[in-house]
């Protein structure tokens, strides 16, 4: 439980210069990481992410229950959608983890009781769920990097562990695949034979994202061929490969952290709400707020089990935990979360920490655009046309927030973060046309390159500080992929008086 005390240091000492490294933090639901909330959409138009600048307060258990994610409705879905005669050349998805466990425990309280092993007999199952455990049952024959091959491929405690995905997370998986099979059907994204280095999987070596990419890898590409899969591991929350050396990121961090501390010790409300409930379990209130109380009760709310109870007795005022009280410290979050974004420290943070994702993102595209155009994409041994990171709120919190989409909600469980990139279809140009007029044979330019970002099934392109001032009206409806390239090799470094992110990195404290 090395990450749970790392994350608990985070949240809670004062200290902040004594604080870990970043990468290896383990996520602290709702806490540090940032995306905000699609405030002023609460309960009202629940299809927008990303209402107007808020004036209303959100209500907090609506929203709760929305990053609960329960799979008990359809979605929408607006993946694979393009003007016609556009070609899709490559998809690169960066997704959460599914519902899970709690990471902490809060002291004299019953566990909450939830069965982590798979089964149709259970709510919420999936039509998929019986082929897909029958799957994984030859995941041997896979390729895993490192120790992931000897991770557990499937939930299976009776009495779920600490952190272990549920069945719930599964589903969610399995639907989320399933969303992009569909929307991606119609363009033959992958050859049916593709090759294990045009589909590539990376996850963090724990136990729910392997899990999780998996559910979503069955879904997107049922019954797949293992032999052709390698699942590779990033040993980073950040998914920063090689290039997670960054002292400055760090710097961001605990900046960020500071503020944090001294907006929660600054809430009366919260610290009274603290206390309250450490009276009623019979503990002190920093045992209280070290048990980082609102992840358990997340649990609770998600599973429909009503919040812990103990009885009275000697120096314990017993009674119930309630929902009055987690409306306070939710409240708090979304305080933080509003708080966070007018500060901006966590945007400079995020910059720097996802800054190797979106490199590794941006060669991925220039690669495939590359191939294409040599007419060689679909060729066995070509470019990453499909990638899968299965990931952390810690990865999602930050990229959203690199990406300038500060008003999209916090990844909720299963949350989905897809890239595109699209190719114009090939223009005849001018003179060419005039020739062509005159019996010649049309000269066909090459067609143009872009880029579509969704969160969510939800397309934010215009939303994304790369291509927030597009003029979508002009000849273009989509984002130009080199918007997308400037804002990564130089342009997102400006947030941090910086061109590259080793300029960024590097720089001494000023
Ligand atoms: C889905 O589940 C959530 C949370 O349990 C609940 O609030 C909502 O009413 C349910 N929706 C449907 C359509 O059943
Ligand atoms: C789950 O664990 C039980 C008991 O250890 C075992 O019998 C069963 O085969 C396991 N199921 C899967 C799908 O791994
Ligand atoms: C960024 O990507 C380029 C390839 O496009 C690579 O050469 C470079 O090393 C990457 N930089 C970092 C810091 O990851
Ligand atoms: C930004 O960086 C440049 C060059 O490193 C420096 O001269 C300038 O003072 C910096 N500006 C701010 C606002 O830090």
């Amino acid at each position: 439980m090395v990450s749970a005390v790392a994350a608990h240091l985070l949240l809670f000492l004062v200290s902040v210069n004594l604080i870990p490294i970043a990468p290896v933090l383990e996520e602290r639901p709702f806490q540090v990481a940032d995306g905000g909330v699609g405030v002023a959409a609460l309960g009202k138009s629940r299809k927008r992410v990303f209402p107007m600048p808020h004036t209303e307060e959100p209500n907090p258990i609506s929203e709760a229950y929305s990053y609960c994610n329960t799979p008990n409705r359809t979605e929408q879905a607006w993946e694979g959608h393009s003007p016609a005669d556009y070609k899709l050349l490559s998809v690169q998805v960066m997704i959460r983890h599914g519902d899970r466990y709690p990471l902490y425990y809060i002291p004299k309280t019953k566990r909450p009781a939830i069965d982590c092993t798979l089964s149709t007999n259970r709510k919420p199952s999936h039509p998929l769920l019986n082929a897909f455990i029958r799957h994984m049952g030859q995941g041997s024959r896979g390729h895993w990097e490192s120790t992931l091959g000897s991770v557990p491929r499937l939930p299976n405690h009776s009495a779920c562990e600490m952190g272990e995905l549920t069945q719930t997370g599964v589903v969610q998986h399995l639907r989320n695949g399933q969303l992009l099979h569909q929307a991606y059907k119609r363009h033959n994204l992958l050859p049916s034979d593709w090759s294990p280095r045009q589909v590539w999987v990376e996850t963090t070596g724990k136990s729910r994202t392997l899990q999780s990419g998996l559910a979503f890898l069955y879904g997107f590409l049922p019954d797949f061929d293992w032999t052709r899969v390698t699942a590779r591991h990033q040993w980073s929350t950040l998914f920063c490969g090689s290039a997670c050396d960054c002292p400055a990121r760090n710097r961001h961090l605990e900046e960020e952290q500071r503020r944090q501390y001294r907006l929660r010790v600054s809430d009366t409300e919260l610290e009274r709400t603290y206390a309250d409930m450490a009276r009623t379990l019979g503990l002190l209130t920093r045992q209280l707020r070290a048990a980082n109380p609102i992840d358990s009760l997340l649990c609770h709310l998600c599973h429909g089990i009503s919040f812990p109870c103990v009885p009275a007795g000697a120096g314990i005022a017993g009674g119930c935990l309630t929902m009055e009280q987690f409306a306070v410290i939710r409240r708090q979050q979304l305080d933080d979360e509003a708080d966070r974004r007018r500060a901006g420290l966590y945007h400079k943070y995020a910059v720097l920490a996802m800054y190797p994702y979106l490199n590794r993102t941006a060669a991925k595209m220039e690669r495939v655009a590359r191939d294409n155009e040599a007419g060689r994409q679909r060729r066995p041994g070509g470019e990453e046309l499909f990638t899968l990171s299965s990931a952390h709120d810690v990865t999602v919190a930050p990229l959203l927030s690199a990406l300038g989409l500060e008003e999209a909600r916090f990844p909720r469980f299963a949350a989905r973060v897809v890239f595109e990139l699209w190719k114009s279809p090939p223009a005849t140009q001018g003179p060419a046309k005039k020739r062509a007029g005159r019996g010649e044979k049309a000269k066909a330019k090459d067609g143009e390159l872009f880029v579509r970002v969704l969160y969510n099934g939800e397309d934010v392109t215009f939303h994304t500080s790369f291509c927030r001032a597009h003029d979508r009206r002009a000849r273009q409806p989509l984002c130009p992929l080199k918007n997308f390239l400037s804002f990564v090799r130089r342009d997102m470094f400006g947030v941090v008086n910086a061109t590259s992110y080793q300029e960024a990195c590097s720089r001494r404290p000023g």
